[in-house]
């Protein structure tokens, strides 16, 4: 740990020291950095150090990266051993976007289907993306629950109708979560204590719109692009999980892509 936090400060001192140097070039566009850094010493006198500011950074960095790429993953392998999902989610995007350019941000409210796909895949039963919510709690707390005590919660979160899960073995199968129920859509956003995928309550995920856009657009933009499939002589897809912060593929997966667009869409 030590090791890695010489290198990642190393990273984040030059990423200030860039951004200090750069500061005229956004002007009148300031980023998130520059909102931070301008407010180094605030009018009441607290100050935000480079200290906090590498600090928050840095918990973006490992709070947002891998959840967000191992939802898609576990969507992406889903989706692979449930063609037609994908080629219901190939329908929607080529009914809104069309053939001719490429899927953007403002294309994701009209994409129903996808938005359900991605609900999905974060609350797949065989691997949610939340441990990290009860781990962090521990250690945050000081104390590290007993196996025996994280493992109920850790099993069920993001189950609907117990074990077998929302769409059974095929975790992304979108429509029960589609389904109304007591008048109200299944949201992610700690309410509906069935699917919970950013956590509940006063810690839930800060980034959670960003991180439900993520999942959507980096979907999205994989589904509509091109075609998949399996490269040649891999007929099963190895479902496997490795346990870290977030439970990820054990074998990554390897998945060969056909364009589907018009050429000029790709430029
Ligand atoms: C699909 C993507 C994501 C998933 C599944 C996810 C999930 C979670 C979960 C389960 C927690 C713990 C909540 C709790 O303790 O109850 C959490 C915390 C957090 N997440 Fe996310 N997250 C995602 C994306 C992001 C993104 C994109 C960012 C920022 C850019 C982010 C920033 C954070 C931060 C800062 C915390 C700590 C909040 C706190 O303890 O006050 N997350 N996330």
């Amino acid at each position: 740990m030590r090791s890695v936090h010489v290198r990642f400060d190393a990273m984040l001192t030059k990423l200030l020291q860039e951004h200090e140097a750069s500061k005229k070039e956004r002007q009148g566009r300031p980023d998130f950095i520059d909102k931070l850094m301008e407010n180094r010493v605030t009018e009441d006198g607290q100050t935000i150090t480079d200290v906090n500011i590498k600090a928050l950074i840095s918990d973006l960095f490992t709070a947002g990266t891998d959840t967000s790429a191992v939802t898609v993953e576990w969507a992406m392998a889903e989706m692979l051993r449930n063609p037609a999902i994908l080629k219901r989610a190939q329908a929607e995007a080529d009914a809104v976007v069309g053939r001719d350019r490429l899927l953007e941000e403002s294309d994701l409210p009209k994409l129903a289907y996808l938005q359900a796909v991605c609900k999905g895949a974060a609350s797949a039963p065989v691997h949610p993306s939340q441990p990290a919510a009860l781990l962090l709690r521990g250690v945050r707390g000081g104390r590290l629950p007993h196996p025996q005590q994280q493992s109920p919660p850790r099993q069920h979160l993001g189950h609907r109708e117990g074990p077998e899960g929302v769409g059974g073995p095929a975790g992304v199968r979108p429509r029960p979560l589609r389904r109304r129920r007591r008048g109200a859509k299944y949201d992610p956003h700690g309410n509906d204590f069935e699917f919970i995928p950013f956590g509940a309550g006063r810690r839930i995920c800060s980034g959670k719109l960003t991180g439900m856009v993520f999942v959507q657009y980096m979907l999205g933009a994989l589904v509509h692009s091109f075609d998949w499939r399996l490269p040649d002589g891999e007929e099963e897809l190895d479902m496997e999980e490795k346990h870290g912060l977030t439970i990820s593929k054990a074998v990554p997966l390897k998945v060969l892509l056909t364009p589907r667009l018009s050429a000029a869409a790709y430029i």
